[in-house]
């Protein structure tokens, strides 16, 4: 029997409710294929700040470091909206990508067949459409300084840096690049080189990587068309490699086109597995439902399966990902999906299919 220490930091609203249900399945796989799986859980964002004062305690991230994979609900929410730049708990979410190294943030978009219909978009747009998006998520207008806020002339001032170094961008493209090996090796390199000097340092790193991989194809494609070919025709992609926020943007874009935010999963990886993964939805605390037993719980499930692949038992992750899309063949789908059954239901379906 194999062993998986986990952390869990269910954050603020809907993020404990998903983080519930995926440790319900996660616990269900691991009984069936002998993985004892253990969970310490911690404060992180919102909840952190109301007990302790700080988006996220020191001996936390000690924690994650020491765990083999986190799993993170989501934080924020409008009671701590006022929040000095400090005091804010997304700072949470960023002290931890940046202290575990997590470098690389895997996005993948993929629609299934049970969910076509739930989609915005016109059915033959989105059938078939299976993408991979890599964002950068330890760099870029994210982390760089100066970073603030000042009156001047009598009016406030703020600014944001956004910053890149060819090493930064060199590892991305070659994660990137590898990912599309195993795939349908394309990669679109998504910038804003007609403007930014980042970008203009990104496109040029890009190339220089790209013409030592002959063997996977790279394109560039400027952002602001790539949201709009991302909703013209998203099958062209396979692989999309971009910076922090264009990836942020890009990946929530991702999720409309399969149909919603809820079902988005992500993990955020070490790849020199020099600290632990961490594992979490792509969407929010979504204060507008929290506490409702309505939130889509398969955007963490989902993640739940990459933290398993990840961590080396591909066999549980497959099980999970075809449990989870037999309940949506049968029809148990959340309400953002087009159905009418609650986040508990939604995962006792899941596993009464594993
Ligand atoms: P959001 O992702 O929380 O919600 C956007 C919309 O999608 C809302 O209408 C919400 O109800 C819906 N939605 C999101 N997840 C859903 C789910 N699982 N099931 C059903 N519907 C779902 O984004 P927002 O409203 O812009 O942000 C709310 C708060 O969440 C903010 O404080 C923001 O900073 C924070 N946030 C945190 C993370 C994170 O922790 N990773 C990510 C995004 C936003
Ligand atoms: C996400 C979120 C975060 C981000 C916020 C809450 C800091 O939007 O994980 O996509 O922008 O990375
Ligand atoms: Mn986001």
């Amino acid at each position: 029997m194999s062993t998986m220490n986990l952390v869990v930091l269910p954050g603020d609203g809907i993020g404990k409710e998903v983080t519930r249900e995926a440790m319900k399945v996660l616990n269900h796989i691991g009984s069936k294929y002998g993985i004892d799986i253990r969970s310490d859980e911690y404060l992180a964002g919102g909840a952190s700040l109301d007990e302790y004062d700080v988006p996220v305690k020191d001996e936390v991230i000690d924690a994650c470091q020491q765990a083999d994979a986190v799993i993170l609900g989501a934080v924020g929410g409008p009671k701590w909206d006022q929040n000095s730049k400090d005091k804010r708990p997304e700072v949470a979410l960023l002290r931890l990508r940046k202290e575990l190294g997590l470098f690389t943030n895997l996005r993948p978009v993929k629609v299934y067949d049970a969910l076509i219909e739930a989609s915005t978009l016109k059915l033959e747009v989105i059938r078939g459409v299976d993408l991979l998006v890599v964002r950068e998520l330890t760099g870029g207008i994210y982390f760089g300084q100066p970073r603030l806020t000042e009156s001047i002339d009598g009016e406030e001032r703020a600014v944001d840096t956004m910053e890149y170094r060819t090493s930064e961008i060199e590892r991305i493209t070659r994660v990137a690049i590898d990912a599309a090996r195993k795939r349908r090796k394309k990669v679109t390199s998504v910038d804003k080189a007609n403007i930014l000097a980042t970008s203009q340092l990104w496109r040029k790193t890009v190339s220089g990587i790209a013409a030592k991989n002959a063997d996977v194809e790279v394109e560039n494609m400027l952002v602001d068309n790539c949201a709009m070919q991302l909703v013209r025709n998203p099958r062209q992609f396979d692989v999309l490699v971009t910076e922090n926020m264009f990836g942020d943007i890009l990946s929530d874009l991702g999720g409309a086109i399969m149909g919603s935010l809820g079902l988005g999963g992500s993990g955020n990886i070490n790849p020199d597995k020099e600290f632990p993964s961490m594992f979490e939805p792509i969407h929010g605390s979504a204060p507008d439902i929290a506490g409702k037993n309505i939130a889509n719980p398969l955007g963490t499930v989902w993640s739940a399966a990459l933290m398993l692949d990840h961590l080396g038992e591909a066999e549980a992750a497959q099980k999970i990902m075809a449990a989870m899309d037999k309940a949506c063949t049968d029809g148990i789908l959340p309400l953002d999906l087009g159905g009418n059954f609650g986040t508990t239901e939604i995962t006792e379906a899941i596993i009464e299919r594993l």
